[in-house]
C-alpha cells in the first residue's frame, strides 16, 4: 500500500480542520469526504495542503519519505561528503583499502568508522578555519575484514579498536565549500588504543587498578564513542556508550556482581568478540578493566599532543551525548543520558565557575562537582501533550540513603556505580534516554527517548514522560528548570512530541501527538541539534524497514521543528540501512554537517562513492543552500 493511500483519511481529518487527537468517527470522515467532493479530493492537493505549514522559523517545505540509497534533500539544498571512513589523515598516509586487508596500523592513522556526534571548533582568528572533533562510534564487520565475519586474531581486534574513538580533522572553506585538510598538523586519531588519563574522584580507586596499570589512573583508549558535547572554555566531550558489548569472558562459568550484570555484561560477546583475543577484554583475567569504561572523555583539539581525560565526576553509565548549560551563578553543567532501557536521565554540577576569560582555568573543572538524577512525577496523563513536574536528587555519598548500608563504600563507588545510586533514590526509569540540547534561545532542555519496547514490562511503570506501553516511536521530552535557572532542582516537563504512525494507527496512542502528520512521521528521535536561530533538528535512528507499524516512514531521516509552534517538517532523508546522528554548523549557519552511520548495515548500500560492488562507508555531510543562505531558513 502507497504511503498516500494509507495516509487518506488522516489528510481529510487535516482538510477539515479536524483534531486527530479529537474523537474522528467514521460518519465525520464520510460526511468530510462527502464535503469535499469525494474523488474530486485529489492527492496531489492533499499533499499541498499539508506541507504548507505557519512557521515562519522554517524555510523549507517537508519532503516526502523515501527510500533510496542517496541524500534526499529539500529543493535549493545541495550535498557532499566531507570525510568518509578510511580516508587518510596525513599527507602520505595509507589509502582506504575497500578489499578489507588494510592493515591495524593503516587505520590508526585513517579517519573511525561508523562517524557519530561531532562539534566545530572555529579559529578565533580565521573564518574560514575550523577543527571538527568527530566521534568514531563502532565498526562493521561485514565491511572490516576480507571475511566478513567476527574478529580472528589479535590483529584484527587492534583494527577494529582502530575504527573507534574519535578524529579531530581540520577543515577549510575554499570557494564556499568546507573541505577536510589532508595533512593538517591538528588532524588526530584517538583510537581504542591511545595512552589516556583517568581524573575526577575515582581516579586511582581500588576498583579502576588493573595489573597493566596498578596505579588507577592510566587508561588505554576510549571506544563505542555515541555523541559528544562542547565546553564553553573549546574542549570537546567524547561519550562512551556501550562498551559492556566488548567485553567477554574466557570462563563460561564465571559468575558476575550485582554492578557487573546491572550494567549488561555476560560471558558470551555475541556482537564484537574482542576477548577471546585480547586479555584486556576478559572479564576472567583483568574484571577492572570493565570499570575503566564508560565514562566521558576530555579533548583539546587545539592541542595535539594532549592527553584525554576521562573524567569520572561525571558518572559511569551508558553515555549518550553531553550538553552543557550554565547556572545564573556561573557553574558549568552538563545534562546526559544513559541510553538503556528503563535507565536514567543525570544532570552534573561543577563545584567551581566558568572562567570566560581564561579558557585554560577551567581545565580540571569537570574533576569537581556534583551529579544529580532525574525524578519525574505522573504529570497530567494527557495523551496529546503530557505536562508535569520533575527534581534533580543528589547522589553523594552520605545523602539521600547512599551509603556502606546501601553499598557504597565512598563517592568514587557512587561514581563507577552510577546506575545502582540512582536506583537507591528512586530515580525515574526512562525510555532509553538519548541527545540532550539546550535551545540557545529560551534554555528549555529537550531530550530524545527513543524507543522502549519493554516498557510495561519488568518494573517499568507506564506514564509520566513514558507514556506509552511497548513504545516502539519513541518521544522527545522537554524540561524547563525553575526562575529558568540550570543550578535549579526542580522543573516542569512536556513532551514536545510523541512519535507514532498515523498512516497505520488512528489517534494516540500509537498515532502520535497532533505535529505528528503522514507526512512528517518518523520513528525513534535520536540525535538533536539546536541552531543559533533556534530551529530544533530530529536525527532518527530507527526501523527502516517501511513496513507494519513503521510503514511509510521510509529510510532514517532528519527534521527540523519550531519549537515555539511545535512544526516539524521533514529535511533530510539518509541512504539504505543508515542511521542519521552527528550534527554541527558552520560559524555563519550556512552550513549543516550530518553524519551519515553504517550505510548499507545490512547491505543494500554502496553508499556514497556508488562504485559496481563498492562498499558503503559511513561519511560526514556537508549540506548547504544552493544560494548561500542560512540552512533551514
Ligand atoms: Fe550511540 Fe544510544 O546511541
Ligand atoms: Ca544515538
Ligand atoms: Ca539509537
Amino acid at each position: 500500500m502507497s504511503l498516500l493511500e494509507e495516509n487518506q483519511s488522516t489528510d481529510l481529518e487535516k482538510m477539515v480542520g479536524l483534531s486527530r487527537r479529537g474523537f474522528i468517527s467514521a460518519g465525520a470522515l464520510c460526511g468530510a469526504a462527502m464535503f469535499l467532493g469525494g474523488n474530486l479530493l485529489s492527492r496531489s492537493v492533499l499533499a499541498a495542503s499539508v506541507s504548507a505549514g505557519n512557521s515562519s522559523l522554517l524555510g523549507f517545505d517537508s519532503i516526502p519519505a523515501a527510500t533510496s540509497d542517496v541524500i534526499s534533500l529539500p529543493k535549493g539544498y545541495k550535498s557532499s561528503v566531507l570525510i568518509s571512513w578510511g580516508q587518510p589523515l596525513s599527507k602520505n598516509g595509507p589509502a582506504f583499502d575497500p578489499s578489507g586487508n588494510g592493515s591495524a596500523a593503516a587505520q590508526e592513522v585513517q579517519f573511525g568508522d561508523n562517524n557519530d556526534g561531532m562539534s566545530l571548533f572555529a579559529f578565533p582568528d580565521d573564518k574560514n578555519r575550523a577543527l571538527m572533533a568527530i566521534n568514531n562510534e563502532y565498526t562493521n564487520y561485514r565491511y572490516l575484514y576480507p571475511h566478513g565475519g567476527m574478529p580472528q586474531s589479535a590483529e584484527e581486534v587492534r583494527k577494529a579498536l582502530a575504527c573507534e574513538g574519535v578524529s579531530v580533522i581540520e577543515v577549510q572553506r575554499k570557494s564556499g565549500q568546507w573541505q577536510f585538510v589532508q595533512g593538517s598538523r591538528y588532524n588526530r586519531r584517538i583510537h581504542g588504543n591511545s595512552p589516556l588519563r583517568i581524573g575526577g574522584p575515582a581516579a586511582g580507586h581500588e576498583l579502576l587498578k588493573t595489573s597493566a596499570d596498578p596505579s588507577g589512573k592510566k587508561v588505554l583508549g576510549t571506544f563505542q564513542n555515541c555523541a559528544n558535547g562542547k565546553t564553553p572554555w573549546g574542549t570537546y566531550l567524547t561519550c562512551e556508550e556501550n562498551f559492556t558489548d566488548c567485553f567477554g569472558s574466557s570462563n563460561a562459568e564465571l559468575k558476575f556482581d550485582a554492578a557487573q550484570k546491572r550494567y549488561g555484561v555476560v560471558a558470551t560477546s555475541k556482537e564484537i568478540n574482542w576477548h577471546p583475543h585480547d586479555p584486556r577484554f576478559d572479564m576472567a583475567k583483568n574484571p577492572n578493566e570493565l570499570n575503566r569504561h564508560g565514562w566521558v572523555v576530555e579533548i583539546d583539539p587545539f592541542d595535539p599532543q594532549s592527553t584525554p581525560v576521562k573524567r569520572t565526576a561525571l558518572g559511569r553509565f551508558k553515555h549518550e551525548n553531553a550538553a552543557l548549560a550554565e547556572t545564573a551563578d556561573g557553574h558549568a553543567v552538563v545534562y546526559m543520558g544513559d541510553d538503556e532501557r528503563g535507565e536514567f536521565i543525570y544532570k552534573f554540577v561543577s563545584r567551581d565557575k566558568i572562567n570566560h576569560r581564561n579558557a585554560k582555568a577551567n581545565r580540571d573543572i569537570l574533576d569537581h562537582g556534583t551529579l544529580y538524577v532525574a525524578k519525574f512525577d505522573a504529570g497530567d496523563s494527557n495523551p496529546d501533550h503530557p505536562k508535569g513536574q520533575g527534581q534533580w536528587i543528589e547522589l553523594s555519598h552520605g545523602k539521600n540513603g547512599i551509603d556502606a548500608s546501601s553499598g557504597f563504600a565512598d563517592q568514587a563507588e557512587v561514581l563507577i556505580h552510577a546506575r545502582l545510586a540512582a536506583s537507591v533514590v528512586g530515580a525515574t526509569r526512562m525510555d532509553r534516554p538519548e541527545w540532550i540540547v539546550v535551545s540557545p534561545k529560551d534554555g528549555q532542555v529537550y531530550c530524545t527517548l527513543t524507543n522502549n519496547a519493554k516498557r510495561g514490562e519488568d518494573g517499568q511503570p507506564v506514564g509520566g514522560p513514558n507514556p506509552r506501553e511497548k513504545n516502539v516511536y519513541g518521544q522527545i521530552l522537554r524540561w524547563r528548570t525553575d526562575r529558568d535557572d540550570h543550578g535549579s532542582n526542580t522543573f516542569a516537563w512536556d513532551l514536545f512530541v510523541v512519535a507514532g504512525n498515523p498512516g497505520v494507527h488512528a489517534g494516540t496512542p500509537k498515532g502520535g501527538s497532533s505535529n505528528i502528520t503522514p507526512q512528517n512521521m518518523f520513528n525513534s528521535p535520536d540525535g538533536l541539534g539546536f541552531d543559533d536561530a533556534g530551529r530544533l533538528w530530529i536525527l532518527t535512528d530507527g526501523d527502516s524497514s517501511n513496513a507494519g507499524d513503521f510503514a511509510g516512514m521510509g529510510n532514517n531521516q532528519m527534521l527540523c521543528a519550531d519549537p515555539v509552534t511545535g512544526e516539524i517538517r521533514r529535511f533530510m532523508v539518509g541512504p539504505i540501512g543508515c542511521e542519521v546522528t552527528g550534527i554541527s554548523f558552520s560559524p555563519d549557519q550556512k552550513t549543516l554537517f550530518v553524519g551519515i552511520q553504517h550505510p548499507g548495515e545490512n547491505g543494500g548500500s554502496t553508499f556514497p562513492e556508488h562504485l559496481p560492488n563498492g562498499k558503503p562507508r559511513s561519511s560526514v555531510m556537508a549540506i548547504s543552500r544552493e544560494d548561500g543562505g542560512i540552512v533551514g531558513a
